[in-house]
C-alpha cells in the first residue's frame, strides 16, 4: 500500500539512530571507524565533526547503508539495521534514509522535477503520486517555479536545494548529509544553514550531518560529535564541549578563536608558565595548559568578582575576530591571545584578569583538570 505523502507529517516517522562498536577497516589494514558508539535521539540533529580524512563519510555512508561495517550494530528504532555478528545488513533502499551527498551528484541531463522524482520512479510510483509529491517537496523548499530547468541553469544554493528535495522526497525517516554547504561560498552558506535548520526543525526529522568545518555545528547542532582517526573524541553540546573539552585534540579543534595552549609545571596551588604564574590547583609535573580567549581578558577592572588578575603584559597586536577585538599580550616569554575590554593601544602595558574557570590542563593530551 502506498501512504500518502504529506509534508507536514514527517513527525509521524521519526525514529532513533543508535549505533554501537562501529568499526569500519578497508584492506588492507586502514582503520576509518574504531568502535564508534553513538545514541541520535528521535528528531535530533547531529553534527559529526572532524579533520579530512578523519572517518565521517564513512560514518555516514555505513548509516545509509553504502558501506559495510566490519563490526557493530546500527539500529533504526528498534529495528536492527546492520548487526555484523548476525549477518545483518538492510540494503541502503530498504533503510528508508534520504541522503544529501558532498558534490549533490544532480545528474546534469535530467531537469530539476525528473532528479527530484527519481527515487520515487525507482520505486515504480504512479505518474500523478510523483507528481504529487514532487510539487509538495519543491513548494515546501521554495523551488517550486525552477522544476523545468537542468542543473546547470541554477545557481549552488538551488542546486543544493534540490539535492536536498530528493533526498527528501520519499519521506525518510532519517536524514544524512556529507558536508552540504562545501560547495557554497562563505556569504551562501549562512543562509543555506538557517534553511537547512529551520526545515529540520519543521519536519522534525533525525538528522546526521558530516562536517570539517565547526561553523556548521555552531549553527546546526543539538549535539556535536568530534571524531579523529576514525575513533570519537568527544559527544556533547556545544557548550559542553567548548567549557569541558575531554583532551587536547577536542579543545585545539573545536573553538574560534582557537584556545590558547602553552607548556606549563603543575606546582599544586598554581601552575608555572615561566614568566606567568596562573593559580589555580594543579597536579604536580609538567602539563599542556590551555585557555581560550574568551576565558581571558584586557580591562581597566575585573569584570566579576573572583576573576584572576595576571601581571601586567604587553600588547603586542590587536586584531578584530568579527566584531570582537582580541589581542595578543605578551610577557616575557609567554604570549596570550587575549578579548579586549580596553581602550589601550598597541605597545601599551595592560592589566590582565583570567576566568577562573577558563584553565584546562593536560597530560599526554588528556584532561586532567
Ligand atoms: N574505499 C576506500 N578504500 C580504502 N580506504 C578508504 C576508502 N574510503 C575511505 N578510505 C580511508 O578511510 C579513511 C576515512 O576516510 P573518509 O571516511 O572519507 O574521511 P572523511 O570523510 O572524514 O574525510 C581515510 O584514511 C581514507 O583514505
Ligand atoms: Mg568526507
Amino acid at each position: 500500500m502506498v501512504l500518502t505523502f504529506k509534508f507536514s507529517s514527517f513527525v509521524d516517522v521519526v525514529v532513533s539512530v543508535s549505533v554501537s562498536n562501529l568499526e569500519k577497516v578497508f584492506p588492507p589494514n586502514v582503520y576509518a571507524l574504531r568502535d564508534v558508539s553513538v545514541e541520535i535521539r528521535d528528531g535530533e540533529f547531529l553534527v559529526v565533526l572532524g579533520p579530512s580524512g578523519s572517518g565521517k563519510t564513512t560514518f555516514i555512508r555505513c548509516v545509509a547503508g553504502l558501506e559495510a561495517p566490519t563490526r557493530g550494530r546500527i539500529l533504526f528504532g528498534d529495528r536492527p539495521v546492520v548487526d555484523v555478528e548476525r549477518g545483518v545488513n538492510v540494503p541502503p533502499a530498504k533503510r528508508n534514509v534520504g541522503m544529501v551527498f558532498q558534490n549533490w551528484a544532480l545528474y546534469p541531463h535530467m531537469k530539476v522535477f525528473d532528479n527530484i522524482a527519481f527515487p520515487l520512479k525507482i520505486r515504480k510510483l504512479p505518474r500523478h503520486e510523483i507528481e504529487k509529491r514532487v510539487k509538495e517537496v519543491a513548494e515546501a523548499l521554495e523551488i517550486g517555479h525552477l522544476l523545468d530547468r537542468y542543473p546547470r541553469q541554477l545557481s549552488g544554493g538551488q542546486q543544493q536545494r534540490v539535492a536536498i528535495a530528493r533526498a527528501l522526497v520519499k519521506a525518510p525517516q532519517v536524514l544524512l548529509m556529507d558536508e552540504p554547504f562545501s560547495n557554497l561560498d562563505a556569504r551562501l552558506r549562512v543562509s543555506a544553514r538557517e534553511f537547512v535548520k529551520s526545515l529540520q526543525r519543521r519536519l522534525g526529522i533525525t538528522t546526521i550531518l558530516v562536517t570539517h568545518d565547526q561553523h556548521d555545528a555552531y549553527a546546526l547542532a543539538d549535539r556535536i560529535m568530534i571524531i579523529n582517526n576514525g575513533a570519537v573524541q568527544q559527544i556533547g553540546a556545544t557548550d559542553e564541549i567548548l567549557n569541558n573539552p575531554a583532551n587536547v585534540f577536542v579543545a585545539q579543534f573545536f573553538g574560534d578563536p582557537p584556545i590558547n595552549l602553552v607548556d606549563g609545571v603543575g606546582r599544586r596551588d598554581h601552575v608555572d608558565l615561566g614568566d606567568v604564574k596562573l593559580p589555580v590547583p594543579a597536579p604536580e609535573g609538567k602539563l599542556q595548559v590551555g585557555v581560550r580567549p574568551t576565558d581571558i581578558y584586557i580591562a581597566d577592572a575585573p569584570l566579576s568578582q573572583g576573576d584572576i588578575e595576571l601581571p601586567r603584559g604587553r600588547i603586542k597586536l590587536v586584531e578584530y575576530l568579527g566584531f570582537t577585538p582580541v589581542a595578543v599580550v605578551a610577557w616575557e616569554q609567554t604570549e596570550l591571545r587575549a578579548l579586549m575590554y580596553s581602550k589601550l593601544k598597541e605597545g601599551d602595558l595592560a592589566r590582565v584578569f583570567l576566568r577562573r574557570e577558563g584553565v584546562k590542563l593536560f597530560r599526554d593530551g588528556v584532561r586532567v583538570g
